[in-house]
């Protein structure tokens, strides 16, 4: 099952997101979260914590300036872009990709 939340700003769409994720991964589900917003805070609500949260943003910053590579596939983008909140929801602060290369 995949989610997206979109909405006006200050809608709830950061609020609502971390209920519905943590919600899903208490209840067992395996629950990965992608923080796509231009202000990502999705992180705080998801329990990863100030730091953390500012860490993956720093990335995400760092992908964008072309200080960082792209990963390549789905497993390395959560292993090397993610972490793990209190609940068990793994999140990523993504980027969008301007100039996709065949694969
Ligand atoms: N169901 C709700 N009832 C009352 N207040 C709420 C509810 N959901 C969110 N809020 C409050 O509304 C404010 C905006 O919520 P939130 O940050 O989740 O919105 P957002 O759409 O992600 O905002 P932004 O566009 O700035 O990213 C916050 O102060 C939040 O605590
Ligand atoms: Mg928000």
């Amino acid at each position: 099952m995949k989610l997206a939340v979109v909405g006006k700003g200050g809608s709830g769409k950061t609020t609502t997101s971390s209920v519905i994720a943590r919600t899903l991964a208490r209840g067992g589900l395996a629950v990965v979260a992608l923080d796509c917003d231009s202000n990502p805070n999705l992180g705080i609500s998801l329990g990863v914590g100030d730091e953390e949260t500012e860490r993956l943003v720093s990335m995400r910053q760092a992908l964008d300036e072309g200080e960082e590579s792209h990963a390549p596939t789905w497993d390395t983008l959560l292993s090397r872009y993610g972490s793990d909140g209190p609940d068990g929801v793994r999140l990523a602060v993504v980027s969008r990709i301007d100039n996709p290369e065949p694969g």
